[in-house]
């Protein structure tokens, strides 16, 4: 089939690429010409496991473009994976969705096309999107019409930092709309990832026990509603670990051994299931919003939703309560923290922990040293005005520091030599605060230990 995926961010281009490896034809659409010029030079504009290899592997499958004549009129399928960042009222900001639906609209050819968003939108946005495709038609006909479109929703499930994983040998895909024709084109779209039937790229193989792939097919506001009902119970999983882990604080309890205990059990599932720092990138803390303000103008409040936010939000500011606890005075204090992206094997720095606890800690009178093996660079970039030591190589954020902070769990964190670390710090103080470093290790070197909640 051929393909029109517009916006060429973590989930346009990751899913650009998939749908190319499994064997269609596909344009990949950017305002941005910065991007289209480093894609189309090979070059990729975000760091994502495997992703070079796989453009190259595609390559024959895939252009890219900025031009909105040259992708969109001979698509059987267009998806907009445009950003959709909040407003300051936690609604989403729809202004690149609306613009790059009324793009598509005015180009769109004379066979039938399924327009599909990808972006997490509201609940509504598909009929939405309908609208401003018919308005933009109408416009350049000057006449009334009918049926050369259907919008359909196929929320995006992927994970930064597997995410092509996780475009190839999906848990599910979600497809809504209330058109059938919709839903027919995307199960002809996706069936070789439905049926496992594709060849595997040599990067990325087969899970052995993945021999199939549940479509769920819905109508267009269910499938809307499951991303946002998704995201929010694992934010709530892991805003739920660290309540606990607060109250296992104050009793004496280990929460990673809590959390065991709790997630052993098969219908409570232990992954998210994680106490620490809590949650950050693009989704959770928009989509949380996002659902939060989309149910108060149907006039549904969700409590739930509105606590798993607040003890995010309280947990980021625990890392300065806790060092303070430990060093009393900040002022004049050196702090080495260890992972800037928000998670490991992504270098996407948005509503990165990071940031918050650096910019908390200068605020305070605190010298801040900071490393990431890949995000350093777009660190730089993004945020020239926060005044902190970027370091090299890991260790020596810790060079004279009277803390370190482990922040995101690089797995070259979990393997540093933590001896020599310690000798070069001013004192053995470490704040895991992911509960993924060796803590009778780091207890035998002589470390002061401390996680989020002990
Ligand atoms: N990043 C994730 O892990 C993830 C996972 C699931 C869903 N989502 C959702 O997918 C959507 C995209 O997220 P992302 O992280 O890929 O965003 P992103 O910011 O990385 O990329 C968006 C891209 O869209 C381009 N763009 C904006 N307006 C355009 C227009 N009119 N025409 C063409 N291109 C345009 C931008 O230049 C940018 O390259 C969001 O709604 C997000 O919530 C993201």
């Amino acid at each position: 089939m051929n393909v029109a995926i517009i916006g060429t961010g973590y989930v346009g281009l990751c899913t650009g690429i998939c749908l190319a490896t499994i064997g269609h034809k596909v344009t990949c659409l950017d305002t941005d010409e910065k991007k289209i010029g480093a894609l189309r030079r090979g070059e990729t504009p975000i760091y994502e496991p495997h992703l070079v290899e796989l453009m190259e592997e595609g390559r024959s499958n895939i252009c890219f473009t900025t031009s909105y004549p040259d992708a969109i009129p001979n698509a059987d399928v267009v998806f907009i994976a445009v950003g959709t960042p909040s407003t300051a009222n936690g609604s989403p900001n729809l202004e690149y969705l609306s613009k790059a639906a009324s793009s598509v609209g005015e180009h769109l050819g004379p066979a039938f096309t399924v327009v599909v968003n990808k972006s997490t939108v509201p609940i509504g946005s598909g009929n939405w999107v309908g609208t401003l495709l018919r308005e933009s038609l109408e416009r350049k006909h000057g006449r009334k019409m009918t049926d050369e479109f259907a919008v359909a929703s196929n929320p995006e499930f992927l994970r930064e930092g597997s995410a092509l994983f996780d475009s190839l040998y999906p848990d599910r895909i979600v497809v809504g709309a209330d058109h059938p024709k919709a839903l027919e084109t995307l199960y002809m779209l996706y069936r070789p990832i439905i049926d496992q039937s594709f060849s595997p790229p040599t990067d990325i193989p087969r899970p052995e026990a993945k021999t199939a792939v549940p479509l769920v097919s819905t109508d267009l506001a269910s499938a809307e509603l499951i991303k946002y009902a998704a995201n929010a119970f694992l934010a709530l999983k892991i805003s739920f670990a660290n309540e606990i882990g607060n109250i296992a604080e104050r009793v004496g309890a280990d929460i990673t051994q809590v959390a065991r205990g709790i997630g052993l059990d098969s219908r409570i599932g232990s992954r998210f299931l994680a106490a620490g720092i809590g949650w950050g990138g693009s989704c959770f803390g928009k989509d949380t919003a996002a659902l939060v303000s989309t149910a108060a103008e149907y006039g549904v409040s969700m409590p739930i939703v509105e606590s798993a936010r607040l003890v995010n939000k309280r947990q980021r500011e625990r890392v300065v309560d806790k060092l303070l606890g430990e060093l009393k005075i900040l002022k004049g204090r050196t702090v080495g923290l260890l992972g800037l992206a928000f998670k490991p094997n992504t270098d996407d720095l948005r509503e990165a922990p990071a940031i918050d606890i650096a910019r908390r800690l200068i605020e305070r009178g605190v010298r801040v040293k900071v490393h990431d093996p890949i995000a350093a660079e777009r660190f730089r970039h993004e945020y020239p005005d926060l005044d902190v030591q970027i370091c090299a190589h890991a260790a020596q954020v810790a060079e004279d520091a009277d803390a370190v902070v482990l922040v995101t769990e690089w797995t070259e964190y979990l393997q540093l030599d933590w001896d020599a670390v310690g000798d070069s710090m001013r004192q053995r103080l470490i704040l895991d605060g992911r509960y993924s470093l060796d803590r009778e290790r780091l207890i035998r070197s002589g470390f002061r230990y401390i996680g989020m909640s002990s």
